[in-house]
């Protein structure tokens, strides 16, 4: 026990700034990054359905994993003191902050629409997979609707 608090210490002390406690403009920046991560997958399969594009059956479904990954991560980015920013430009919304239930739970349903589409990835052709991305596509607009200010 007293060895690891010892350790615990030394790393503690050989951590440098920027590990530390992630603060508002960070949550910000880490959020903004992880939807810019979303669209990048997100419009090449948008080209693929629509056709814009030939259909490549394993980029695809390396896409929707990839969407079905970052989904879970994007809450985290929404934390006390990310509200506003004096040296970060943010679109979220104000209501976001006193409506955070409904706000998780169309973030719940992001996270269930790409875990259905990778699913579906694994075994479904272009059709096939169409509505299930438009399903994600609702859900991504569901949200910028109620709680993403326009530009
Ligand atoms: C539960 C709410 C919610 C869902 C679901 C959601 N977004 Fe967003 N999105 C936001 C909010 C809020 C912002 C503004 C974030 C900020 O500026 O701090 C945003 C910002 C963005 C941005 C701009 C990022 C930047 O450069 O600043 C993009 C691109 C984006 N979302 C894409 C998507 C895509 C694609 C999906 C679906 C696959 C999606 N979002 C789903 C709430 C959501």
């Amino acid at each position: 026990m007293k060895k690891a608090w010892i350790l615990g210490v030394l790393l503690g002390l050989a951590v440098p700034g920027w590990v530390m406690a992630a603060s508002g403009d960070d949550a910000i920046e880490y959020r903004q990054g992880l939807f810019r991560a979303l669209k990048w997958n997100f419009s090449d399969m948008g080209a693929m359905i629509q056709e814009r594009k030939p259909f490549d059956a394993a980029r695809f479904a390396q896409e929707a994993d990839r969407l079905a990954a970052l989904a879970p991560m994007l809450g985290e980015g929404f934390i006390k003191g990310s509200e506003k920013s004096e040296t970060v430009p943010t679109r979220a919304a104000s209501e976001l902050w006193y409506q955070r239930d409904r706000f998780d739970q169309l973030m719940q349903q992001l996270e269930e629409k790409t875990a259905a589409l990778a699913e579906a990835a694994k075994h479904e052709d272009r059709d096939g997979l169409r509505p299930y991305f438009g399903q994600v596509a609702q859900a991504c607009k569901a949200c910028h609707d109620r709680y993403r200010e326009r530009d």
